[in-house]
């Protein structure tokens, strides 16, 4: 933080007056400071002259009054456009009725470059178009406000898994096998030595570390090489996932709930103007202070026919049966215990029914969907080598996962939370592509 008390002291107080973020200028009321920035707006008005400027912490509005500053500054303005980078000195004046809070009568105008013509209008661009300004697209006011939610998320997560002990282990984004499933799998040449593949999960790699840490979590970008184009899907995605030793089902739904509470109040702590920016109502989200309702598969899936769903047991929910399942509860929902044949290899069955996955789905309100898929994994060695064959999955790149079983194997449990889609419930986007600052989708890799 860059206060006027923190100037060297020269003795020569004449150089230009110290460079203060926006967000800081309650603390200058009166002094003369320096802002660096960008134009965001620009009107005149018989002998005085506005611009907003915006700095990434706020927006201040300069005020330029003919004869009140040396005419070369004055002039400088005339220069100005939209999106030009400039240094600007004033004197910070409390203004309520600014963007803000303040204003700066401004002495000096120094522009750092003149911006071209700025082809992002505020209002009138196609989704495509703004997506190929992605790089520009960043600048707005509301996507400004998605990516400041968006680091709260991210740390909220972290601080949760510190706060309880989790060690952060970094996982291998090139790795030899499958985690989720082959249809989604991105592959490139790795050297001379065959294929590799981008990770899908940490999650296998996570459970060796559990084994050596006990209670663990990753976070980093995970890649899928989805073939659906829905609002939900990305082809690369960050996700963070927790595993814990002798953790069980109860224990990991009981985190994952835990989780999502904390990083939603935070959201709405730390992070109401921006929600406010989005005209995202709080109170949509505040319900998560509350219990999250449990619904097994069987339960879920006799609610979905009872509401004319043509569905057998055994069929895995898709993003519409998610949506309808969720728009029962005004928080999210846990549903568990999924038939094993539609989930991955590593789920351990359950002991009252083997038919059944000991596995957990949190689904989000809104019509967001699956934000959370978790489970208790398999511990015994020769129950994990059937799942491999029935899977149809090599054995041998996945002897040091097997290891696991024949060293000191115990229950554990873990989970993903796919940050984009929760970011995108908490911002009430209409799509995930806005939650990430530069998606990947099926049919996108520019910018
Ligand atoms: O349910 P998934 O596939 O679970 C796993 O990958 C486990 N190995 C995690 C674990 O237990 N450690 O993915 C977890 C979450 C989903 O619930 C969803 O939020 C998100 O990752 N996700 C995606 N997000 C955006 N685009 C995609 N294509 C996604 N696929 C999954
Ligand atoms: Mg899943």
């Amino acid at each position: 933080m860059t206060t006027a008390d923190q100037r060297p002291e020269t003795g020569d107080q004449s150089g230009p007056p110290p460079a203060t973020d926006i967000a800081l200028l309650a603390g200058h009321v009166g002094q003369l400071v320096t802002i660096r920035g960008w134009v965001q707006h620009l009107r005149s008005s018989g002998k005085v002259r506005f611009l907003v400027v915006r700095d990434g912490t706020g927006l201040v509005q300069g005020v330029l009054v003919k004869g009140q500053l040396p005419d070369v500054d004055f002039q400088q303005f005339d220069r100005l456009t939209l999106e030009s980078s400039l240094i600007l000195e004033g004197r910070v004046r409390a203004e309520p009725r600014s963007p803000g809070g303040f204003e700066l009568s401004v002495n000096r105008v120094e522009p750092l470059q003149i911006a071209q013509d700025f082809p992002i209008a505020p209002k009138g661009h196609g989704v495509g178009f703004l997506m190929d300004h992605r790089h520009l697209w960043l600048r707005s006011p509301r996507q400004q406000a998605i990516l400041k939610i968006r680091d709260e998320v991210c740390r909220a997560c972290r601080d949760f898994f510190h706060d309880r002990g989790f060690i952060l282990v970094d996982t291998p984004i090139l790795t030899p096998t499958a985690c989720e499933g082959t249809t989604s799998l991105f592959e490139t040449d790795y050297l001379d030595r065959g294929k590799a593949y981008l990770s899908q999960s940490g999650q296998l790699y996570l459970e060796a570390a559990a084994m050596a840490l006990g209670r663990v979590f990753c976070f980093g970008p995970t890649f899928r090489a989805e073939k659906s184009k829905t609002r939900r899907h990305l082809t690369e995605f960050w996700m963070v996932e927790a595993e814990a030793a002798f953790f069980t089902l109860e224990d990991i739904m009981r985190l994952a709930e835990e989780l999502v509470r904390a990083v939603v109040l935070k959201v709405l702590h730390q992070r109401a103007p921006e929600l406010e920016v989005l005209e995202r109502d709080p109170a949509a989200l505040a319900a998560v202070a509350g219990a999250f309702p449990r619904l097994s598969y069987g339960e879920a899936l006799a609610r979905l026919q009872e509401q004319g769903q043509e569905m057998t047991w055994g069929d895995d929910f898709g993003g519409d049966e998610e949506t309808l399942i969720s728009q029962a509860f005004d928080r999210p929902v846990l549903v568990h215990r999924y038939p094993r044949q539609c989930k991955a290899f590593y789920m351990e069955a359950d002991p009252e029914n083997p038919d059944l996955a000991l596995c957990v789905d949190m689904l989000a309100p809104e019509g967001y969907g699956e934000i959370i898929g978790g489970s208790q994994r398999v511990a015994d060695l020769n129950t994990l080598l059937a799942r491999l064959e029935e899977h149809k999955l090599p054995q041998e790149p996945l002897e040091w996962y097997l290891d696991l079983r024949r060293y000191g194997s115990v229950p554990h449990s873990g989970f993903g939370l796919g940050i984009e889609r929760l970011v995108g419930w908490i911002c009430g986007l209409k799509h995930v592509r806005e939650a990430i600052a530069f998606p990947r989708l099926l049919d996108r890799l520019y910018p």
